[in-house]
C-alpha cells in the first residue's frame, strides 16, 4: 500500500512513524511535511487545503490512502476531492467536519442526539455581549465559533478579560460562543469511525495552558499522556455508547456520515461525560503519546475506515505501560513565535528511550532552525506514567533552542494521584 500522509506537525510524523511499521505500508510520502518527517518518508510539496493539488500529488505518487492531518483540508473539502478521483482517503468529508468547523452545528447535532455538553449561546453582535455574559460565568468560557487551533478560546474568572476576547473576535467578523463551565477532568478520546462503526484509542489528556500547573495562555496543547490511571475502565465504554457511537448515528441520519477519526474531548464530572468539543481529526500533541503505545498495524487500520471495512478488522493492540509527550515551544508561544534560531540535541543514539517529533522545524543552510511555535514533542514511552515522565525530560535536556519553553509538570498531576472522578 503507497501511502501519502498530509500535514505538517508533530501529529504527522506520528502518523509517519506508526505507518513505517506496518508492513502492508511499501512507499510512504508526506506534504509538505517538515525536516523531521523527511527522515522517515518522501517529502513533496504540496497546497495541502487545496483539493486539486492533493489529488495531482496523490496521482503522481499511485498512493492507494491518502491521510489527512489537519483540521482545515478536511473542513474545506480535500478529503471529498481525494475521494472523487477514485482514492482512499482517511479523514472525513467537509460536510462531516463541521462537527469542528463549526460550533454551532456541533452543538445542534449533540443536542439532536441527546448528548451531554454545556450550554452554550451565539453571540454576534458587540450590542448583545453584555447581556449574554451577565447570563454565563464565572467561570466565563469565550470561544470562537470557527477554527482557531486552540488558541481562540478563553477560560476566566475575570469579567473584564472574557469581554475582551468576546469583543476582539466580534471586531475580526467571528461570532462568538459563550459556554457554560464544565467541571472535572478533562480527556480527549480518538476514535476511528466508519458510518455507525466507532473504534476507541486509548484515552489521553492534553495540558492546554502554557504554565506549569495550568496558567497562562491557552495553547494548541504543551504536552499529553496516556493512558489515564485515574479514569475508571468503564469510562471508554460509556463515551463511546453515550456520547459517540449517538453521534456518529446522527451524522449518518443527517446524510453526512463521518469517516476518520474523531475526536471527543470531554470533561467527566459528577454526572459523568460531557462534551467540551469535537475535532474532526487525530489531536496534537495527544496523538504522539497515543500512537506511541500502537502494537496493531496503522495503516491497516486506517485503510479498513476509509474504505468502509472497519467492523471488519480486529481492535487495536496496545503495549502495556505509559507515555507522554512534552512540546518545546518558542519563545513568545502562544504569541507571536520567535523563529529562525539553531536546534540542537535532536539527533537519536541507540540508549534513547524517547523519540523527537519535530513540528515547526526547517533545514536552512544545513542546520536545523524552529519555523513555528511549537517547534518539537518529545515522546517518552516506559512502564508506567513516572518511567514515561523521566525518559521525556532526560530526552530533552539535550535539546538546546534559544528562548524555548516547556512544561515540567506534563502527567504529574496524574503520577501524584492528584486527579480524581
Ligand atoms: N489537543 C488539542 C487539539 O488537537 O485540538
Amino acid at each position: 500500500m503507497r501511502v501519502l500522509v498530509i500535514g505538517s506537525g508533530a501529529r504527522e510524523h506520528a502518523l509517519v512513524l506508526a505507518l513505517r511499521k506496518d508492513p502492508a505500508v511499501t512507499a510512504l510520502f508526506a506534504a509538505p511535511g517538515n525536516a523531521g518527517i523527511a527522515q522517515h518518508a518522501e517529502v513533496r510539496a504540496v497546497e495541502a487545503s487545496s483539493g486539486p493539488s492533493v489529488v495531482a500529488l496523490a496521482q503522481e505518487l499511485g498512493a492507494d490512502l491518502v491521510v489527512i492531518g489537519p483540521e482545515v483540508p478536511l473542513v474545506l473539502g480535500v478529503a471529498d476531492a481525494v475521494r472523487a478521483a477514485g482514492i482512499a482517503c482517511f479523514g472525513p468529508s467537509a460536510a462531516a467536519a463541521r462537527i469542528e468547523g463549526s460550533k454551532a452545528f456541533a452543538k445542534d447535532v449533540m443536542a439532536a442526539a441527546g448528548v451531554r455538553t454545556a450550554h452554550s449561546e451565539i453571540v454576534d453582535t458587540p450590542a448583545d455581549l453584555d447581556a449574554a455574559l451577565d447570563r454565563f460565568g464565572p467561570t466565563w468560557v469565550v470561544k470562537d465559533d470557527g477554527l482557531a487551533a486552540g488558541k481562540g478560546v478563553v477560560v476566566t474568572a475575570d469579567r473584564s478579560a472574557a469581554r475582551d476576547h468576546g469583543a476582539e473576535l466580534l471586531e475580526q467578523g467571528h461570532p462568538v460562543l459563550l459556554e457554560s463551565f464544565l467541571d472535572g477532568p478533562e480527556v480527549s478520546l480518538f476514535c476511528l469511525v466508519d458510518g455507525e462503526t466507532v473504534v476507541p484509542l486509548l484515552p489521553a489528556q492534553d495540558h492546554k495552558r502554557v504554565g506549569d500547573g495550568d496558567t497562562g495562555p491557552n495553547t494548541g496543547g504543551m504536552g499529553a499522556y496516556t493512558p489515564l490511571p485515574w479514569l475508571p475502565a468503564a469510562t471508554v465504554d460509556v463515551i463511546v455508547d453515550e456520547v459517540v457511537k449517538p453521534v456518529a448515528a446522527e451524522l449518518v441520519r443527517r446524510g453526512s456520515g463521518f469517516s476518520g477519526l474523531l475526536y471527543a474531548g470531554l470533561a467527566i464530572g459528577a454526572q459523568g461525560p460531557a462534551v467540551v468539543e469535537f475535532n474532526c481529526r487525530f489531536g496534537d500533541p495527544e496523538t504522539q503519546a497515543v500512537l506511541a503505545l500502537l502494537e496493531s498495524p496503522l495503516g491497516e487500520l486506517l485503510n479498513a475506515t476509509a474504505t468502509g471495512t472497519l467492523a471488519q478488522v480486529a481492535p487495536p493492540r496496545w503495549q502495556d505501560g505509559a507515555a507522554v509527550t512534552v512540546v518545546i515551544a518558542a519563545e513568545n508561544y502562544p504569541g507571536r513565535p520567535r523563529i529562525g534560531d539553531v536546534i540542537s540535541g535532536t539527533e537519536d543514539t541507540v540508549q534513547d528511550e524517547a523519540a523527537v517529533l519535530h513540528a515547526g522545524t526547517e533545514l536552512r543552510d544545513g542546520s536545523l532552525v524552529s519555523a513555528g511555535g511549537r517547534v518539537l514533542s518529545v515522546v517518552g514511552a516506559g512502564a508506567d506514567l513516572a518511567a514515561a515522565r523521566a525518559n521525556a525530560y532526560a530526552r530533552i535536556a539535550r535539546i538546546k533552542l534559544t528562548g524555548s519553553h516547556f512544561r515540567t509538570d506534563i502527567g504529574l498531576a496524574a503520577v501524584e494521584s492528584r486527579i480524581s472522578v
